[in-house]
């Protein structure tokens, strides 16, 4: 098996889009631009959401545009519909992301939609940006425990994980949202969506509110999982998930890998680097 493992970083979207004070587009440019020579292939740093619901990721036309393109990344975005994709595609993106939620409380908070309508949103972005020649990629959010209903189910988690892989996402990524999975809750859950889904098409999204995100990071690696998103400095947040702390922070992630044996290519020194500009950024606008 191999033991390569990609971190897609997440921080310029997920990190970002949770600060509360105006951060400006030159210093979001900056870190993206710190970001690009750390050696990821995959950078999210932009999300064509309603301005209304999250104005922090108002300015994401503006960054795209700002950003110094590095060979080899590709520079993604959220597109929750299809005004989501139009200006996502004007604005460059390599590629976009759906999200869509395992727990109806969610679905309807952060998208204003149950989950059976979001899928139906979202078939015909995806079907778009496959048109465009534009890669989709598909989130699933609360894939153990929702803020508003408790615990999910795992078949449940399964099922709209699949009915996002059947639209044409080239990879699900799934989201522990508030950071309360434990490594056996994952494990339970990884065992349901892996008996759809092939392990080489899943990511891992881990928050990091209870300190256990690297623990269940290690239980996704017995099950297969290659990939895992985290934001530098460990920013982040989602303003409608109540109590949702960081992502796992990225060096972190990078750290344990190396330990364990696994490779992420990234440069250890870039990275340390944008960790500290975010978190300037961050108590900048504190
Ligand atoms: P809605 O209010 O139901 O939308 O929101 P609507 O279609 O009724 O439109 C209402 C207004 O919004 C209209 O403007 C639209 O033009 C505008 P008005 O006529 O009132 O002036 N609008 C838009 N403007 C710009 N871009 C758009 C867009 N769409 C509509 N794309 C909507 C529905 C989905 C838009 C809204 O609920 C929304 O933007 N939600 C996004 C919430 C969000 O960004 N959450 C954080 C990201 S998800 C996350 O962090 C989880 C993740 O990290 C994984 C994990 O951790 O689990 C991915
Ligand atoms: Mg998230």
């Amino acid at each position: 098996m191999t033991k390569r493992v990609e971190i897609f970083e997440v921080g310029p979207r997920d990190g970002l889009q949770n600060e509360a004070v105006h951060i400006a587009t030159q210093d979001k440019i900056a870190l993206v631009d710190c970001l690009s020579d750390a050696g990821f292939s995959r950078i999210e740093c932009a999300s064509f959401v309603s301005p209304k619901w999250v104005p922090q990721m108002a300015d994401s036309a503006e960054v795209l545009s700002g950003i110094r393109r590095a060979k080899g990344v590709r520079y993604a975005a959220l597109t929750p519909n299809m005004k989501g994709l139009e200006r996502a595609l004007a604005a460059k993106a390599d590629e976009v992301a759906i999200f869509g939620s395992a727990s109806e409380g969610f679905s309807q908070a952060n998208i204003n939609a149950s989950i059976a309508d979001s899928l139906e949103r979202f078939a015909p972005v995806a079907a778009a940006a496959r048109d465009a020649g534009v890669p989709v990629r598909g989130y699933v959010s609360c894939v153990v425990e929702c803020p508003y209903d408790g615990a999910v189910e795992p078949a449940q988690v399964a099922r709209v994980a699949r009915a996002l892989l059947d639209m044409g996402c080239y990879e699900i990524s799934l989201g522990d949202t508030i950071g309360r999975a434990h490594p056996d809750s994952v494990d339970r859950m990884l065992g349901a969506v892996g008996a759809v889904i092939p392990a080489e098409k899943l990511a891992g999204h881990f928050h990091d509110t209870s300190g256990r995100a690297l623990d269940n990071i290690e239980v996704a690696l017995q099950h297969g999982v290659r990939v895992f998103d985290a934001a530098v400095g460990g920013l982040g947040g989602c303003p409608y998930a109540p109590g949702a702390a960081g992502n796992v922070a990225t060096e972190a992630v990078h750290r344990r890998l190396e330990q364990m044996g696994y490779e992420t290519g990234l440069n250890i020194a870039v990275l340390e680097r944008a960790a500290a500009r975010a978190q300037a950024m961050r108590s900048s606008s504190e």
